[in-house]
């Protein structure tokens, strides 16, 4: 089922646009002919993506600065996009962070951010904007999860679980759009040298991670979006981490658990 066609007051919504993945996903989307409108907390990150987005495809590029944890905070972002008379024909559940160590020694409001931004965002945003894609019968969401969905993880234990949570609830509604013009997809990418992999506080860590595993954040893009415009339930970019993912969904948990405990790079 192809992306809605780019029109004037329809727009892609990308959240966590200031970096990383979803500034290029922003850049790919554009470069489709879709106006964007990028959220995330740094509205100096976004407005200059803005500005080179406008000046090099000649589409609409709207900055919505929102610290997506607070819910207050969304409702102003929902009511922002509405006061604008924007369409959100896609919608770029992208937003999110991961913390790392051992469950026990984390930072309580740390791990509850986590929760709100990886998890309750995705559903509070889809839920505001789903509706009015069935109505319109078109549109397409695009739910960034992991191959982290695919096994939990010791030492990244809530960022797994938001991850798992992402594909589970995106694979659901995958299923319940069939037929209604909309679709649903989840993106799961291996690592990426993104600010991600410094703000989970495993910086240099991540290097004893295999080189064959990485995936630039514009390769991760352009199969994103060219996955949710070919209606594709889940997109896994590469095929070690397509091997990786079926070997996480696969393998005992009896085995898998105490490997992945050993191995993870906050342990080295
Ligand atoms: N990099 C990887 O290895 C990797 C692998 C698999 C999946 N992913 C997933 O890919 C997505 C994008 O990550 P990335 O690698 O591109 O990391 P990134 O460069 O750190 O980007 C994260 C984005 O999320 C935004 N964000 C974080 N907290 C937010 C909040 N409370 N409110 C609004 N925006 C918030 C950040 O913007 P502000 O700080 O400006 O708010 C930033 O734009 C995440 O969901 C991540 O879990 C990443």
């Amino acid at each position: 089922m192809a992306l809605p066609a780019p029109a004037p007051d329809s727009v892609a919504l990308v959240t966590g646009a200031s970096s990383g993945i979803g500034a290029e996903m922003a850049r790919v989307l554009a470069a489709r002919g879709h106006g964007v409108a990028l959220v995330a907390r740094r509205e100096d990150r976004l407005r200059e993506l803005a500005a080179e987005i406008s000046s090099a495809h000649e589409v609409r590029a709207e900055v919505f600065a929102c610290d997506l944890t607070d819910e207050s905070a969304r409702a102003g972002l929902v009511a922002a996009v509405a006061t604008a008379a924007l369409d959100v024909e896609v919608l770029v559940n992208n937003a999110g962070f991961s913390t790392s160590g051992p469950f026990a020694e984390t930072d309580t409001e740390r791990e509850i951010a986590l929760v709100r931004t990886n998890v309750e965002s995705y559903v509070a945003l889809a839920s505001e904007w789903l509706p009015a894609m069935v109505a319109r019968g078109r549109g397409g969401i695009l739910n960034v999860a992991s191959t982290a969905a695919f096994q939990p993880m010791p030492h990244q234990a809530t960022y797994a679980a938001s991850k798992a949570f992402v594909l589970s609830f995106s694979d659901a509604l995958n299923r319940e759009l069939r037929g209604s013009g909309v679709s649903v997809t989840s993106l799961c990418p291996g690592p990426v040298r993104t600010e991600f992999v410094d703000a989970s506080g495993l910086g240099e860590e991540a290097n004893s991670v295999p080189g064959f595993l990485w995936s630039t954040a514009e390769d991760v893009a352009a199969a994103a979006i060219d996955g949710l415009d070919r209606g594709k339930r889940v997109v896994i970019p590469g095929a070690p981490n397509r091997v990786s993912a079926l070997l996480g969904q696969v393998s005992p948990r009896s085995v898998l658990l105490p490997l992945l405990d050993r191995i993870h790079p906050s342990r080295k």
